[in-house]
């Protein structure tokens, strides 16, 4: 009997919602963000969901009529389903249901590809779900078991449909759920009224259902494309003629403005599930499509799509870990060994991986090939910071630094940050720009007339940045604007924007504006000068935000309440005051650089791209901003450019920074944008909640003790002696620890 964890995907709606209940077929697809049943001790484990416990009861009572015994019922973890404290609308409890039946199948023997295995669990996990949440079409419960995309009918088996590899699909949230059970009420009610209009509506949307079914199945994409676009026309009219049947708010102003603004873009567009403000489903030939889309959207709505969320995902699946909980109790009271055997075991990575940190791992060859005139390398201290919770995954995140206490204080106000649901982040897609100047020659055209030029030639220039770099176009990046700024009247810039996939990009981006200079050249008559890449990377920020309890910034002597008051007025202080914003953001970047270099990437970058950024107002400015919510909790916010990758560059050929990504598990280099992200707004937080209550130094003083009684040469167990005898002392200077270190030998 194996109890391995066991996930299932949420859903989404692609079309044939509300018309699903008449009976029409719906398109749904499973979304890879996936809920996880497992086995493993949970710190913050609480008493199991209704739903879960009936899952459990059903599967047990199924294999106890067939002589198979099972344990106890899972842990279910969902934390990808939330954005902080919301729940995003992908269908958790179908997840949830389907998790803790496939778990169970699996524990008692039964292998969870096999067809007869889905068709059992898709039946136990339907009448759990409806045991404890009532009615439903049951779409989202089969997408959950069978994943993929399906064509659903009620009482029907689910047919799987290939999804055609030329359609991108984005999800937009649109910030306010739904109760879909009041909205499906609220028709059900109008239809009883009117019966002919509700048929009316009803019969619009079966038409969307099979033209979209038409369009999803289309082998060539211009034909599909066009069939989805009038599928969701067709669609979100028939929601309209819902909405004036029952008065029910399905399609709200937020919403339309949003399908307004993809129409504008030439994407099809429409509400996901119930509508009435929850998720809305974007159809686009390309993800770039999308991502320009989606900036569009952000400068517009302050909305966004959500962070590349995969669509037809697996089903039931075996996992080889069970998700890690970044709660390493006593992890800090542990020697190197111990944390190493802590990290190996909840990652589930050799331990001899660990090599990679051991000193001299950076051999001095790999070191003479990396930089010129090398007489050694610099080792700095590597750990990993725990309690980070980020869009309710929890991970461990790589620090490198020499500075006492940063790690501390960001795991502390990661614990903090935990309380009140995590971080919640986002990024940018990940654009960078590359500059061409022009200077005046004696040419023809005036400033104005050259920019329009370069204006009207913006496709053919995106050929050519594309054209400089086919491999990134292959792998899905590329050019995706061009913006031309007049600086002086005899000087323009011209912005190539490209999209630099995983990568950090600079040498990609410096090529591209090479590649663009001699045809700027050649359209304007003006002299090319410098080609490089703008570090001020602010089409590639990163955005996290937090909210937290009052409870957990209580200090010794503290109240919460007034800790949160304190914060929200340094954060004022910063915001008034460039000489204190400079220290507050020298704050943020303690966390920020830590885990730039301890993943190989360019700190420098980092660091001239975060300050140019926090002075683009012309007036410098804090990073991360805290504010006292109207119920008393702490809110904190941080957006800072994020140019950072995951391959290429130092991150391919240190092995340290090699290890250090996969402790971290970022998949994308955005993905380690929102990390760097959050863990610059919790080191904000933790000094400024020491500075707002005690001062920073006390709790340094105990840290900085530690690197003095060190240099003073006490080793094993005489450290902490010492470090307390310095503490106590008040004294922690060098010469003191020396003579106390003799006392204490003596
Ligand atoms: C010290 O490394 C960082 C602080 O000065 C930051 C701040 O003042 O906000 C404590």
């Amino acid at each position: 009997m194996t109890r391995a964890p066991v996930s299932a995907p949420g859903k989404a709606f692609l079309i044939g919602e509300y018309a699903v209940l008449e009976g029409v077929p719906a398109v749904i697809t499973a979304v890879d963000v996936r809920a996880v049943a497992h086995d493993t001790r949970d710190p913050e484990r609480t008493a199991p969901s209704d739903l879960s416990l009936a899952a459990h009861v059903l599967a047990r009572d199924h294999l106890a009529a067939r002589d198979a015994s099972i344990g106890e019922v899972p842990t279910v973890e969902t934390g990808p389903f939330h954005r902080g404290a919301r729940k995003l609308g992908f269908g958790s409890s179908a997840a949830v249901a389907a998790a803790v039946v496939g778990f169970h199948l699996h524990e008692a023997g039964h292998d969870l590809a096999n067809p007869d295995t889905r068709t059992l669990a898709l039946e136990l996990a339907r009448a759990a779900h409806h045991q404890a949440q009532g009615g439903g079409s049951g779409g989202d419960v089969a997408a959950a078991v069978l994943g993929g995309s399906l064509r659903f009918v009620v009482g029907r088996p689910p047919e799987p449909l290939a999804h055609p590899a030329w359609l991108h699909v984005g999800f937009v949230d649109v910030g306010a759920p739904a109760v879909t059970s009041s909205f499906v009420q609220a028709v059900r009610a109008a239809a009883a009224t009117d019966r002919r209009a509700h048929d009316c509506a009803i019969e619009r949307l079966a038409a969307a259902s099979e033209r979209f079914l038409a369009g999803y199945g289309h082998p060539d994409p211009r034909a599909g494309l066009a069939a989805i676009h009038l599928a969701t026309q067709q669609h979100n009219e028939g929601l309209a003629q819902l909405q004036a049947l029952c008065g029910a708010p399905i399609v709200t102003p937020t919403m339309h403005a949003v399908l307004a603004l993809a129409t504008r873009h030439g994407l099809a567009a429409k509400p996901s599930g119930a509508g009435g403000g929850d998720l809305l489903v974007v159809f686009a030939p390309s993800q770039g499509a999308l991502d320009i889309f989606s900036a569009q959207l952000q400068r517009d709505h302050g909305l966004h799509l959500l962070q590349r969320v995969a669509v037809a995902a697996p089903g039931l699946r075996v996992e080889a870990r069970a998700p890690i909980s970044s709660r390493l109790g006593g992890f800090f009271k542990l020697g190197v060994d111990g944390r190493r055997d802590a990290v190996a075991a909840a990652l589930g990575l050799p331990r001899d991986s660990f090599a990679a940190l051991d000193p001299g791992s950076l051999d001095l060859d790999a070191a003479d090939n990396l930089i010129e005139n090398v007489l050694g390398t610099l080792q700095i201290p590597l750990a990993v910071a725990t309690n980070f919770r980020v869009n309710g995954v929890d991970c461990l995140v790589p620090m490198a630094v020499e500075e006492a206490s940063v790690v501390a204080a960001a795991s502390n106000a990661a614990k903090m940050i935990r309380a009140g649901g995590g971080f919640v982040a986002r990024c940018d897609p990940p654009w960078m720009i590359a500059q061409v100047q022009l200077l005046r020659a004696d040419g023809p055209h005036d400033p104005t007339t050259a920019a329009n030029l370069i204006d009207a030639a913006r496709a053919e220039l995106l050929a050519l940045a594309d054209a400089a770099h086919p491999r990134l176009v292959a792998r899905g990046g590329g050019a995706r604007d061009l913006e031309v700024r007049i600086l002086a009247p005899d000087m323009l810039v011209v912005h190539a924007i490209v999209d630099c996939q995983d990568a950090m990009g600079a040498n990609l981006i410096n090529t591209i504006a090479e590649a663009l200079a001699p045809r700027l050249h050649a359209l304007t008559g003006w002299t090319p000068g410098l080609r490089i890449l703008s570090n001020l990377a602010d089409r590639r920020c990163s955005h996290a935000s937090c909210r937290v309890p009052p409870a957990a910034l209580a200090a010794r002597g503290w109240r919460g309440e007034d800790v949160a008051l304190g914060i929200a007025s340094a954060s004022r202080f910063a915001e008034l005051d460039p000489y204190r914003a400079a220290t507050h953001n020298k704050g943020v970047m303690n966390g920020v650089d830590a885990v730039v270099l301890a993943t190989g990437n360019d700190w420098r970058a980092m660091e001239a791209g975060a300050h140019a950024y926090a002075a683009r107002t012309g007036v410098y400015r804090p990073l991360a901003t805290w504010r006292v919510g109207p119920d008393g909790w702490l809110e904190g916010a941080i957006s800072l450019p994020t140019a950072v990758g995951i391959v290429g560059g130092a991150t391919k050929v240190h092995p340290a920074a090699r290890l250090a990504l996969s402790l971290l598990g970022a998949q994308t280099g955005p993905a380690l944008g929102q990390v760097i992200a959050a863990a610059g707004l919790a080191s904000n937080l933790a000094a400024l909640r020491a500075l707002a209550t005690e001062g920073i130094q006390r709790g340094h003083m105990a840290l900085h003790a530690r690197s003095v009684a060190i240099g003073a040469g006490a080793v094993g167990p005489e450290v902490d002696l010492l470090v307390a005898r310095l503490v106590e002392s008040g004294e922690v200077k060098h010469e003191h620890a020396v003579l106390l270190l003799r006392h204490l030998r003596q």
